[in-house]
């Protein structure tokens, strides 16, 4: 019965993770966000440049690469961010980094572009072929597909959460236009219905939208959402439950069960969840193969998620108490055993 459940995946990928390191080390760092990448059956993931201070020189995004290639358990890689004090930065950042970040509204830490001359020089420097991700939200999102049209080359879009911007999105992939999205479970599986109940622990940005909205990122699950991403944003329970509340919420190891629990009830496909967690990141990002790397999942496992247990430092997850059916068992990592039963196994070797 329990063999009929078993499932091997590839192992997962995830474009949209904070990882807090450099100065954030009391939220995450590379060796607890990697392990909780591994229990939620992620082996590769994206850093964001949104630390303290942010990745935005090659000497500051160069350390902390290093720093995540010393103290990882799976294969991390870092983005580089844009900043208007160090546009020089970005031609020699874009010969190494991931892919470029630039927050366009509002969030957490200090990055932020305003101004379209600027956004116009990060699109001048940045190499033509490395990925471009942004934080846009409402009409910054109309932005962003002007640039990718102005500029023909492609544009990722970072937690995408209202109707008329999965909308906007689909629209323009429709005229061909070269832009991807990622949509976040927190806003697959939350609305702002949730809000009373989670308080500061359902605060993210983009912020819990309502049941149309939501219903809209579901519609378009099976087209034109490419990605899902967690945006694992951890922040202590002390500051998120005090004064100035940051934004930001774990997710690494709620996700798969998540997704799961969508396919269990006829929402996506199988294959579909390993092409939105998977495949689609994998190709949109050049991401590299890991050869002797899966995930082996038990589709019939109901169980209720909780903090306990855990491996993200924040200890906390805005979905504790929800039921999911769906479970991680064993994750593979370069012919290694890294996480079985609850447990993980990796070393840093
Ligand atoms: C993120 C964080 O905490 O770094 N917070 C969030 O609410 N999503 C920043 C971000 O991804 O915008
Ligand atoms: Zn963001
Ligand atoms: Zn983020
Ligand atoms: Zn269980």
């Amino acid at each position: 019965m329990l063999n009929g459940k078993l499932v091997r995946l590839p192992g997962l990928a995830d474009v949209h993770v904070h990882l807090r390191v450099p100065g954030g080390e009391h939220k995450e760092d590379f060796f607890s966000g990697t392990a909780a990448a591994l229990a939620g059956g992620f082996t590769t993931i994206l850093g964001m440049p949104n630390t303290q201070p942010p990745l935005v020189t090659y000497a500051a995004w160069h350390k902390a690469q290093q720093q995540a290639n010393l103290q990882s358990l799976c294969d991390v890689h870092l983005y580089a961010g844009a900043s208007p004090e160090h546009l020089e930065s970005l031609p020699d950042l874009g010969r190494d980094a991931v892919g470029l970040k630039i927050y366009m509204d509002q969030t957490y830490g200090p990055l932020r572009i305003t101004g379209l001359s600027t956004l116009l020089s990060c699109f001048q420097r940045w190499p033509h072929h490395k990925p471009i991700a942004l934080h846009a939200e409402g009409r910054s999102v109309a932005v962003g597909i002007g640039l990718a049209a102005a500029f023909n080359r492609p544009v990722h879009f970072c937690h995408i959460s209202r109707k008329a911007e999965i909308e906007l999105i689909a629209q323009a992939k429709e005229q061909g236009l070269p832009v991807t999205c990622e949509v976040t479970p927190h806003h697959l599986f939350l609305s702002d219905a949730d809000i009373p109940r989670l308080g500061t622990l359902g605060d993210m940005r983009p912020t819990l939208a309502s049941k149309q909205d939501v219903d809209a990122l579901w519609a378009h699950i099976n087209t034109t959402v490419d990605c899902i991403a967690t945006d694992h944003a951890p922040h202590t329970l002390e500051e998120k439950l005090g004064p100035d509340s940051p934004p930001g919420v774990p997710g690494l190891e709620t996700a798969l069960p998540l997704m799961l629990t969508a396919v269990a009830e006829g929402r996506l496909t199988l294959e579909r969840l390993v092409a939105l967690m998977a495949h689609n990141p994998r190709r949109i990002f050049n991401l590299p193969h890991q050869e002797q790397t899966w995930v082996d999942v038990d589709l019939g496992h109901k169980h209720t998620l909780t903090n306990a247990g855990l491996y993200t430092k924040c200890g906390w997850s805005p979905f504790s108490g929800m039921k999911v059916t769906g479970e991680i068992r064993w994750v593979q990592f370069r012919g290694h055993t890294v996480f079985k039963n609850g447990r993980i196994l990796a070393n840093l070797c």
